[in-house]
């Protein structure tokens, strides 16, 4: 299902090794483009297979556009490699780096190749290379039949670490979209343990899975989760502890996730409409399948400080023992919700994770990932995520983090003056800000959420536009996008 990635030295024998080589170009600043790679193998190769790079780009009238891509089939006596890839890398910016790889996979993807990459040269832009190279190649289905063949990427390097560290985040990748991109009918809340379970066994992950009776004070899990009562919704509780410096664990900084993982979201009694919406709503568990994989890629780099997730797996399905509009809860910690829109349900098992975080596991930092609110996507498409935090400094890090690792951020606002339209008469709240109307869904959304965060240092982040694609294109296939998990271990990895 996916491919393999790995460094290979920057010489002319392991270049002709593989199967295909890709090389990079760029504007020369006249009207011409230049070849750039790492050491001198543009010029080994040319020598090689006796061509001259920018000859054969000028016969097919280049625009220098990131990810413009043309193929010239070569051949030379003892060599494997059938044709070379001349990519274009645009201005050489890292985002390039990452167009341009995602042009190199898709003419692979699904088939059995080696491509050697010697494009990227400094160490940011070769990380964020080699993992876009593997994100495009991506392929998920349950097509009866023989399996897709994998392409495998050689990345001309000399820095092993940089290469082995991108295969850690592609991995962590894949399996979010894997998780994401499997159908509501196989993924229920107890296969989703299943797969927390099965998927850590090999590492020193903890796992904790909270059902049935357990969950009796996280009234808001319950209320949606049980709409769906065979086999109901589950908590499941990762912790991460570095191998090393067990003494000092009371010291290190804890970073607690939080994670939407409604399994199918048909929108409850109040059934989501237009109807045709509802077919994405597979998705909906792409916060907790995000914090699930960065986990597994944290586990893998051993950062020196303590990260727990908790993945609030429900289905929001329409049932004799679906909640109703109406309806009051208790969350975790006490608060009351008068529920008033079933389709409303991310921020009611989110509410319980933040409080039951805040009270229990004092976390130094709070962030919870969410495909929360269809507003998020109306306000900024499907390429950024909607951010919100009252903490500016967490707010940097997340951008810096977010534009680094191509898992963009843009800060939102938390307008203090739409705060009530979260009144109830009868509760705490009312969770879907139906008591003035502010068409800010978002916003409001996250003003909810706040008040369960208490006073920790606390991030949202509103993944309902970047967490699925709905077109098969650059880095993401049409389905789970893997969103969150570069950007988590990218921030992570940065305390
Ligand atoms: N899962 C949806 C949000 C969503 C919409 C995610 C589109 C991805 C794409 C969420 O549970 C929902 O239904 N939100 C409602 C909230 C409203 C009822 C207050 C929405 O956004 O319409
Ligand atoms: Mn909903
Ligand atoms: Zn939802």
């Amino acid at each position: 299902m996916s491919s393999t990635l790995a460094s290979a030295p920057i010489n002319l024998s392991s270049a002709i090794s593989a199967n295909a080589i890709a090389l990079a170009y760029v504007g020369d600043g006249e009207e011409s483009f230049i070849f750039q790679g790492p050491g001198t193998i543009i010029q080994e190769i040319e020598k090689y297979f006796d061509l001259n790079l920018v000859d054969e780009l000028s016969f097919f009238s280049p625009t220098g556009k990131p990810g413009e891509i043309f193929e010239i089939p070569v051949s030379a006596p003892n060599c494997a490699t059938e044709r070379i890839y001349l990519v274009s890398v645009g201005d050489a910016s890292t985002q390039s780096f990452r167009v341009a790889a995602t042009a190199i996979a898709r003419k692979v993807r699904g088939k059995k190749t080696t491509v050697y990459s010697a494009c990227a040269v400094k160490n940011s832009d070769l990380g964020a290379h080699a993992i876009s190279l593997t994100m495009g190649a991506y392929l998920w289905s349950l097509k009866s039949g023989k399996p897709a063949d994998t392409p495998a990427f050689l990345v001309a390097s000399n820095n092993k670490e940089v290469i082995d560290g991108a295969y850690i985040l592609a991995q962590a990748v894949t399996r979010a979209r894997n998780l994401v991109h499997t159908p509501s009918n196989i993924k229920t809340p107890q296969w989703m343990a299943s797969q927390a379970q099965s998927l850590t066994k090999s590492t020193r992950l903890k796992v904790k899975v909270l059902s049935g009776r357990e969950l009796q004070q996280f009234g808001g899990l319950r209320a949606v989760g049980n709409s769906s009562p065979k086999p109901g919704p589950r908590l499941i509780e990762l912790s991460y502890t570095p191998r090393s410096r067990k003494s000092a664990h009371a010291e290190m900084p804890h970073v607690v996730l939080v994670g939407k993982g409604i399994t199918f979201d048909t929108g409850g009694i109040s059934l989501k409409r237009p109807y045709e919406l509802m077919t994405a709503m597979k998705s909906d568990m792409a916060g907790a399948a995000a914090i699930f994989a960065t986990l597994t890629a944290i586990e893998a780099l051993q950062p020196n400080l303590r990260v727990t997730a908790l993945m609030m797996c429900a289905e929001n399905a329409i049932s004799g023992t679906a909640q109703r509009p109406s309806d009051v809860i208790t969350h975790y910690g006490g608060t009351t919700v008068e529920v008033i829109n079933t389709d409303a349900e991310g921020r009611l098992v989110l509410a319980d994770g933040l409080a039951y975080a805040d009270i229990e596991l004092n976390p130094d930092y709070l962030i919870d990932i969410a495909t929360l609110t269809g507003s998020a996507t109306l306000g900024l498409g499907r390429q950024f995520a909607a951010m919100y935090t009252r903490d500016d400094k967490l707010a940097a890090q997340f951008e810096k983090a977010g534009t680094e690792s191509g898992d963009r951020v843009w800060r939102m606002p938390l307008i203090d003056d739409y705060k009530d339209s979260l009144d109830s008469d009868i509760a705490d709240f009312n969770h879907d800000a139906s008591h003035a109307k502010y068409s800010a869904g978002s916003v409001t959304a996250a003003l909810f959420l706040e008040h369960f965060a208490g006073q920790r240092r606390w991030l949202h982040l509103d993944i309902a536009g970047t967490g699925r694609s709905e077109v098969d294109a650059g880095e993401n296939p049409k389905g789970g996008t893997g969103y969150g998990v570069r950007l988590l271990t990218q921030w992570i990895m940065s305390l």
